[in-house]
């Protein structure tokens, strides 16, 4: 058999940071609006820096205000949810967004709750995870958005597929399958106590995992042209590249899973870079929808 379609995740992401952009463009000239992303990073968590230095980047690129904000791992927790406050208050603030983890006494539940559900651009505030699995207009969390992106440009339609949603976390698992469900896929939902996984997983036209467990799926868990979606980003040692080195592998063993599937999403590169990209969206959404103006479709 053919290896697998490698699904570009950092092409489709370039591409939809483009259509955002342009939409940006369309609204500033049509109805003088600026949409405004708010970020906070509470420490210094040398990862954390990373992610939310390339968010303001992209969102500077894509023509948004962004406003940045680090604290010290010690602030406390009333001045954190004040700074919050202060946003839902700010007109031209339109998406907030909390770095999570936060760091050790912090409160994250208490924190997200601060945050208005129309701004909440990560979809994590429990009135979002109520909208989303009541069919109702909101914001959804921003990496299982892309995974449901990227499997639209693979298969098209996604009516009545058999998908399987290995993790059943807040960020991934659990939205993802809200959303496979809104497409009229047949979801199951597995995870570290599923009794008989592999068995599980080969059944499954779409495979999505997101455990964090370094390429956990192997090649004959998968059904002959599934369609693997990889978003685990795990860094192991690899001796080949040299004494003390490391590498990115997501949570499906590449090499062995690419000789079954039908397409599949490499690490690096495959669902990692729609996170910011569908985080620009949901921001442009919630300028829109705050203003009642129409909503691109992107
Ligand atoms: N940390 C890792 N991923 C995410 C995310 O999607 N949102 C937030 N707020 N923090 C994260």
């Amino acid at each position: 058999m053919a290896e697998a379609t490698v699904i570009d995740g950092k092409a489709v992401a370039a591409e939809l940071r483009a259509r955002v952009a342009a939409e940006t463009a369309l609204l500033k000239e049509r109805h003088g609006v600026t949409p405004g992303l708010a970020v906070v990073l509470v420490g210094d968590d040398p990862a954390s820096r990373v992610y939310v230095a390339n968010k303001a980047k992209q969102t500077v690129e894509a023509g948004m205000a962004s406003f940045e904000h680090r604290l010290s791992a010690a602030t406390p927790q009333d001045e954190l949810i004040a700074l919050v406050r202060q946003f839902n208050a700010d007109p031209t603030v339109d998406g907030i967004l909390v770095q999570l983890p936060l760091p050790g006494p912090l409160d994250e539940a208490a924190v997200i709750a601060t945050i208005d559900p129309d701004k909440d651009v990560d979809g994590l505030h429990v009135i979002s995870t109520g909208r989303l699995w009541s069919g109702e207009e909101g914001l959804a969390p921003c990496t299982p958005v892309g995974c449901l992106i990227l499997l639209k440009r693979t298969l098209g339609e996604l009516k009545g597929k058999r998908a399987l949603v290995l993790g059943r976390s807040r960020l991934v698992g659990k939205p993802l399958a809200a959303l496979l469900l809104g497409e009229h896929c047949t979801v199951t939902m597995a995870h570290s106590r599923t009794a008989d996984l592999a068995e599980e997983c080969r059944r499954a036209e779409i495979l999505v995992a997101a455990v964090g467990k370094a390429r956990m799926v192997k090649g004959d868990w998968i059904r002959p042209g599934a369609t693997v979606i990889d978003v685990g980003i795990n860094r192991v040692p690899a001796p080949e590249l040299g004494e003390g080195k490391t590498r990115l592998v997501g949570d499906v063993d590449y090499e062995s899973a690419v000789k079954v599937a039908g397409a599949i999403t490499p690490v690096p590169g495959g669902v990692g870079p729609m996170t910011i990209a569908c985080l620009l969206r949901n921001t442009l959404i919630a300028a829109c929808r705050r203003r009642a103006l129409p909503e691109p479709a992107i």
